[in-house]
């Protein structure tokens, strides 16, 4: 393996691994001029892709999703990823892996006859999560804004400048992320599913055309079934974010995060709630268990 300076990656690009600033698309790739393509994002902690098998099930959805055929299969799509783990030596990273529908000779809207698909993977530090105590979670402030996006948000799709803009909006309100509403329900975050807390209940609105079915929003489902917590998979009003116990937004990357400050004003008594914090450490636990 070629030595690399700690602060350069290894991506991985069309069947090589090289150092990321070596690695080169064409301008014509139709990731570039039409987001033409799919992505995830995993997180990878003690050199272990953490939920490796279901972010591949639903890059496999999201692929069928758009007509590109599947380049790998499970068990290569897991080697090529481990492969591109090991030469950024392991430990915790978050791993980028995007597929477009490759880089044809002319701009045209319809699909390419024949064209392979490109593959671009890189990754980047993640902090150690077990470095910082859930006693000095201070907690998220969104806002609540309309939910601009397109009607396939089931697609993990590149094509995310409504995202961008709302995540955007976000950052300008001195805010960390934007809760979404369309046809007068909550949908989900720029960049995360959503979690209600009312009266010892958990709500998520139920995933489909409109919120992306989040692989940290499964398992946050999946843990609360396992130690007997009340969790509904439903259409939440905006009206319970106003008067929710607990508001908490999931993703890979920053798993169960709670919310505090909700346009401005506080999230129930405006500190992480207690269910919050019964959810993070079963979290913490099933990660542990499994990196163990
Ligand atoms: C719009 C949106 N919803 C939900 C999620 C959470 O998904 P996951 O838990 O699979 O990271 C993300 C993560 O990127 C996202 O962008």
């Amino acid at each position: 393996m070629a030595a690399q300076p700690a602060n350069l990656p290894f991506a991985y690009l069309n069947g090589l691994y090289l150092p990321l600033d070596e690695a080169r698309i064409s301008p014509l790739d139709r990731g570039f001029l039409f987001g033409d393509g799919v992505y995830e994002v995993i997180p990878c902690y003690a050199g272990t892709l953490f939920r490796l098998e279901p972010h591949l099930a639903r890059m496999q959805r999201s692929l069928d999703a758009i007509g590109i055929a599947a380049p790998h299969t499970l068990a290569e799509w897991t080697d090529v990823l481990n492969g591109l783990v090991a030469h950024n030596g392991g430990g915790h990273q978050s791993l980028y892996l995007q597929i477009t529908r490759g880089a044809p000779n002319l701009r045209d809207h319809r699909f390419p006859a024949e064209c392979p698909p490109t593959i671009f993977a890189y990754c980047t530090t993640l902090e150690d999560p077990d470095t910082r105590s859930l006693d000095d979670e201070t907690g998220l402030r969104c806002i609540t804004c309309d939910d601009i996006r397109w009607s396939r948000c089931d697609i993990k799709a590149v094509t995310l400048l409504a995202n961008v803009l709302l995540r955007e909006q976000a950052r300008a309100a001195g805010c960390d992320e934007a809760i979404l509403i369309r046809s007068g329900w909550v949908t989900e975050g720029s960049t995360s599913n959503v979690f209600v807390v009312s009266e010892g209940e958990i709500l998520t609105p139920c995933a489909g055309p409109d919120v992306l079915g989040g692989i940290t929003r499964d398992l946050v489902i999946e843990l609360a079934g396992r130690h007997g917590l009340s969790l509904l998979e439903s259409f939440v009003d905006p009206r319970l974010l106003q008067s929710a116990d607990e508001v908490w937004i999931s993703s890979s990357t920053r798993g169960v995060r709670p919310v505090v400050a909700l346009d401005g004003k506080p999230v129930g008594d405006g500190r992480p709630g207690p269910l919050w914090r019964k959810m993070a450490e079963c979290y913490a636990e099933f990660r542990r268990a499994l990196m163990a």
